[in-house]
């Protein structure tokens, strides 16, 4: 039976959870954030799950209207200083992937105490997608790498990389079923599992669910069976 040893999540839907019952549309961020804690401590005691990958941010989404932008910062500054707290209680190291560096110094700083003070934790990874765009994290990992004399090898390429784990189990909430520039590399031969259900709705029954049925799904990686 298959492992889901990385699990990554495109929590989308949101907006449209909060519109659906005449609220703003950062009301369904409010409560999304809810729900991304449950999955984390769902995950941190799953034995099976070594990584979670949260896509929360993308390099896109700057184009959304200032006011949800600003919010949605404000929003990330108040979950990191809550998660350390959950991390720490549930053993999760956590880090970050994508290019911060664009963020405000304080919530860089609120970023890097996280994974400074949950560093040596060696459960769960809880990694958080933040200004994180797969193309982006491709060009910045080939730039590092372009000093380099001579062919890059898969390995340098990987290493260089945010996120180094290959993805087992990749789930879109929400209904669409694309990838918005998430893990493109890392998701080569991940299964890909696609719901209606809008983030703020999502339940750790319903991941479960996903889990079982992953689990079954016979993998070949190009070969045979
Ligand atoms: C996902 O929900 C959260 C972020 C992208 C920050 P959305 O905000 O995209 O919600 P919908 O897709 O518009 O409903
Ligand atoms: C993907 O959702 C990004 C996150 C969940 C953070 P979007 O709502 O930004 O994706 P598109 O625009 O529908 O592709
Ligand atoms: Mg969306």
């Amino acid at each position: 039976m298959n492992k889901a040893k990385h699990i990554a999540i495109i929590m989308d839907g949101n907006g449209r959870w909060a519109k659906q019952r005449g609220k703003k549309r950062v009301r369904g961020h409010e409560v999304g954030v809810k729900v991304a804690k449950e999955v984390v401590t769902y995950c941190a005691n799953n034995e099976n799950v070594e990584r979670l990958t949260l896509y929360a941010f993308s390099t896109e989404n700057w184009k959304r209207p200032r006011l949800e932008v600003d919010f949605l910062m404000k929003l990330l500054e108040k979950y990191l200083k809550e998660e350390l707290q959950v991390c720490l209680e549930n053993n999760v190291k956590f880090e970050a992937i994508g290019d911060i560096s664009i963020f405000s110094k304080s919530l860089q700083e609120a970023i890097l105490r996280v994974e400074e003070e949950t560093a040596k934790c060696d459960g769960l990874v809880q990694s958080l997608a933040l200004n994180y765009g797969a193309q982006d994290e491709i060009l910045r990992a080939v730039n590092s790498l372009k000093k380099d004399a001579g062919n890059i090898t898969f390995e340098m390429l990987n290493n260089a990389l945010d996120s180094k784990q290959n993805v087992d189990l990749l789930i879109r909430t929400g209904g669409d079923k694309r990838l918005s520039n998430f893990l493109l590399w890392q998701s080569a031969y991940a299964e890909l599992f696609f719901t209606d259900t809008l983030w703020p709705d999502f339940t750790c029954k319903e991941l479960e669910k996903i889990i079982q049925k992953f689990k079954k799904v016979e993998r070949r990686f190009g070969g045979l069976k």
